[in-house]
């Protein structure tokens, strides 16, 4: 009889969460970039557009609470950051910085997109071209 109650308690705990307002649409793209290649935007939009544009791709697990609160956190201050889809300064040294050491993207989302993680030659090469493009 406890046990079921926990386990009610748990449901209506877990639906209830569910409606707290998660901010997981985007806001508009304000500015297209110039990309110098079709390699540099892949790799990026790969690596790092989930979290530095307002392009994201939002799995259906990051729309559940309570993993949508830790994702939709990172988006927004990764977007707060830099952000390449509105107007704005994008700090080339320190992107360049960040990917060389590893720093990005975070561990947690390669997690779950393996896919993000860079060959040392695609961290070349998207270094390369967003010196050329930004
Ligand atoms: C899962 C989300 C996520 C992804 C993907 C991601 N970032 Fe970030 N990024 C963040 C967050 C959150 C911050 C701010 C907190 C921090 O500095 O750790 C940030 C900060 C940064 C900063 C600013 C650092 C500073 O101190 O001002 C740079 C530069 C950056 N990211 C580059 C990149 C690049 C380049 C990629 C792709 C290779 C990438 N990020 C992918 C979430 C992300």
């Amino acid at each position: 009889m406890s046990k079921l109650i926990l386990v009610l308690a748990g449901a209506v705990v877990f639906i209830g969460i569910q409606l707290v307002p998660c901010p997981t649409k985007n806001p508009p793209v304000e500015t297209s970039v110039e990309w110098n290649s079709a390699r540099t935007r892949d790799l990026f939009h790969r690596a790092c557009a989930d979290c530095h544009s307002n392009e994201t791709v939002w799995p259906w697990y990051s729309r559940i609470a309570p993993v949508s609160w830790f994702v939709s956190d990172h988006v927004i201050k990764g977007r707060k950051d830099f952000n390449i889809s509105v107007p704005g300064e994008v700090e080339i040294d320190e992107i360049v910085h960040k990917i060389r050491k590893g720093d990005m993207p975070l561990g947690s989302y390669l997690l779950m997109h393996p896919g993000a993680r860079l060959t040392e030659q695609e961290k070349n090469d998207l270094i390369d071209g967003l010196k050329k493009t930004f």
